[in-house]
């Protein structure tokens, strides 16, 4: 470092984000998809390109264009952001799961158009389990199987509550079962979150540390996001 520079918080760090949603493919021409615009990926691209990261964008199906600046890796499928994905953590410093997952897929897909026939019975969807990536991602680094063994591994839930549980409670139990770092809690409601410009989350650390809120335009939650994530990278990890 010369003198009068100052470094930027992820300089010389490889930010691996997953962004938008996935799409599983029913026969050439249908899929089953999800709600999810990619803005929130995207800003969080654009604030860890900011501070200093090589970012790559594992970009599922997105309603806003990949920032510049960053690596984009098109993906469509879960299976598709799952091999993408576990490649690309070998040399990631940090990986943030904010791509909208399909939990199934269908079991079958036609390699023809599905028609409609007025003397066949109305068609019946099978769907199968998707692999939880985030999952595997953490037991992966765990076991020193791929990526750097401090790697920071970020989750995102979107959480309703109902009358089992309140949105806080659900997101702890979350954080339990897929053992990342820090998961990033939305509350969403109708119209809430998906699609839109503002957002409030709350970041849970595996550690235990108290629940931090942040909120704001989805580049002023990223940048919280980022800066809490550069912390951990900083001054938490080995
Ligand atoms: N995720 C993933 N692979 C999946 C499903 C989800 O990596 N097959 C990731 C998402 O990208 C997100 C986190 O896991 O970072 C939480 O996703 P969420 O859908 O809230 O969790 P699920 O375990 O699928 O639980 P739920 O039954 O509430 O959908
Ligand atoms: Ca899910």
């Amino acid at each position: 470092q010369g003198q009068g520079d100052y470094q930027l918080p992820l300089a010389g760090r490889t930010v691996t984000i997953s962004a938008g949603g996935t799409r599983e493919p029913l026969d050439p021409v249908r899929f089953l998809g999800n709600r999810s615009s990619g803005k929130q990926g995207v800003a969080l691209a654009l604030a860890a390109r900011d501070a200093g990261a090589t970012v790559r964008l594992l970009a599922a199906h997105m309603e806003v264009p990949p920032p510049a600046g960053v690596e984009v890796v098109r993906v469509e499928t879960a299976l598709q952001l799952r091999e993408a994905a576990l490649a690309a953590a070998a040399d990631s410093d940090v990986v943030i799961m904010s791509a909208a997952v399909a939990d199934f897929r269908p079991a079958e897909v036609s390699d023809t158009k599905i028609k409609k026939r007025d003397d066949s019975a109305d068609p019946v969807i099978t769907l199968v389990r998707n692999p939880d990536i985030l999952h595997e991602l953490v037991e992966r680094r765990n076991a020193g199987d791929a990526g750097p063994a401090s790697q920071l591994i970020v989750g995102f839930a979107a959480e309703t509550g109902d009358s089992d549980g309140d949105v806080l409670a659900y997101a702890e139990a979350k954080l339990r079962r897929k053992g990342c770092d820090l998961l990033v809690v939305n509350h969403v409601g109708t119209d809430k979150v998906f699609g839109q410009d503002t957002n409030a989350v709350v970041i849970l650390a595996r550690s235990g540390s108290e629940p931090q809120e942040a909120a704001g335009s989805k580049a002023d939650v990223s940048a919280a996001i980022i800066n809490r994530i550069s912390y951990e990278l900083n001054h938490v990890l080995p």
